[in-house]
């Protein structure tokens, strides 16, 4: 309903210029450095006669899950997208916007071509058309690093002009949900599809897509260069591989971890050097607001895949947070929701209304149990997408170790 004028729109225009132009560009490997320790050996050789079953059967020995969170295993999914008829497309989601998840941001800022191998390297295997890349606008730097790296790939010969097509986001958490960021390449707004069919069958334009995130496309890379045994080889409590724990909160040293799979919240805190000086450990969330709270009593559990579904949580995308006696796990569940409100995008009633009521009832002294029960009940059984579903996480976890807060 307003009237633009120019000179406000020079003013947006200056400030997004400026705020790319000002993205701290760190030190990274960029194309002739990764190319000097061996970079893309591995797909030239693939691309010249590989046998596309032979390296999926290399992927399924090594155990790769999908790393976005739902730890999907990797060579499986690469069966259902080349079982489709062609035309097919590749889209990897960089929209990392789980609170607590940096891990993605890290890699892309010191190892762009780690994961651009895997890309090409799963594209090759699943004969794409096209790799979109759908990254989050947050991270100018990955951007910026991004659109200068495909191009030197293109200047190479190694893809060919338009081969790589890197969007931006724009800021919605919603999009980073598979068919809501389809929707969002598309052109249009990004709302979640109803699965089935799966993106694997029905995908961008409707055509089968191999959708990976980040990080699990650097570890097809490695896989690849360095064999199976990389992911496979390391056994802790009884899991295998690594994670990629992105810590935070009240810890001495917080950042990505690079941890066996089975670790614990103990074995994470000991990585990162302790608890800050004058905190003790209350609790953690261990992936994303979608897990909720644990009490700091649950500490001998791995963090991995399945492991916490005994629990009503989840690892997912490994995003833990570390909470003291400073903090308040009641504030924490609330803000969690408050999040949800926020990003739900509309669509189904059981969490757009859901998430409004729940961020009402949990602002209350004392917490309405049997009220908010029934709502998360209908809220984890109507939502349409993994938001709604899992949103109640952290009111139910709130509800069962933290009475005495609520
Ligand atoms: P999901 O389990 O429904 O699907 C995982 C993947 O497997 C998808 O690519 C899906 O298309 C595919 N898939 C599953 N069953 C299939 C079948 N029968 N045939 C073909 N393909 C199939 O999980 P979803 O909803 O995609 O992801 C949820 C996870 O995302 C949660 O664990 C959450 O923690 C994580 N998440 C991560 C964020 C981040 O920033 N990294 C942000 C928000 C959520
Ligand atoms: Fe949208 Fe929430 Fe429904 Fe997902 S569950 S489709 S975010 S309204």
């Amino acid at each position: 309903h307003h009237h633009i004028d120019n000179a406000t729109v020079e003013k947006v225009d200056a400030i997004i210029a400026a705020k790319h132009f000002h993205a701290d560009i760190p030190d990274y490997e960029a194309l002739a450095a990764y190319q000097a320790n061996g970079g893309y050996t591995q797909l030239t050789t693939l691309r010249d006669g590989g046998d596309w079953e032979a390296v999926q059967a290399t992927i399924k020995e090594s155990g790769l899950r999908g790393l976005g969170g739902a730890g999907f295993p990797s060579g499986t999914k690469w069966g259902f997208v080349r079982g489709a008829e062609g035309p097919r497309y590749l889209a990897v989601n960089g929209d990392e916007g789980e609170p607590g998840t940096f891990k993605d941001r890290y890699y892309l800022e010191r190892t762009p071509h780690l994961f651009l191998e895997g890309m090409l390297i799963a594209a090759w295997a699943v004969e794409a058309d096209t790799c979109f890349i759908y990254m989050r606008d947050e991270y100018p730097a990955v951007l910026h690093i991004l659109a200068e790296e495909i191009k030197a790939l293109e200047a190479a010969g190694i893809v060919s002009e338009g081969f790589i097509d890197l969007r931006r986001g724009a800021g919605a958490y919603i999009c980073g949900e598979e068919s809501a960021m389809i929707e969002s390449i598309e052109g249009k707004r990004g709302i979640p599809r109803h699965r089935p069919p799966y993106v694997a069958q029905v995908g961008i334009f409707n055509r089968p897509t191999l959708v990976h995130n980040v990080e699990t496309l650097l570890w097809i890379a490695r896989v690849m260069r360095e064999g199976p045994e990389i992911l496979n080889a390391t056994e802790k409590n009884g899991r295998k591989g690594l994670r990629s724990y992105s810590v935070s909160g009240r810890v001495k040293n917080p950042g990505v971890h690079l941890l066996p799979a089975g670790s614990t919240i103990t074995d994470i805190i000991d990585a990162c050097g302790g608890m800050l000086h004058g905190h003790s450990f209350k609790a953690y969330q261990p992936g994303g607001p979608s897990s909720g709270l644990l009490p700091a009593s649950i500490n001998d559990v791995p963090l991995d895949f399945d492991t916490l579904q005994p629990l009503g949580t989840f690892i997912g995308s490994a995003a833990v947070v570390v909470l003291s006696d400073h903090d308040s796990a009641k504030a924490a569940a609330l803000n969690m929701l408050r999040f949800f409100e926020d990003e739900s995008c509309g669509q189904c009633t059981p969490c757009r209304t859901g998430c409004e009521k729940a961020v009402k009832l949990m602002q209350a002294d004392t917490w309405d149990q049997p009220l908010l029960e029934d709502l998360c009940q209908v809220m984890s059984d109507a939502s349409i997408c993994g938001l709604g579903q899992a949103a109640p996480n952290p009111i139910r976890l709130t509800m069962k170790h933290f009475g005495e807060e609520i």
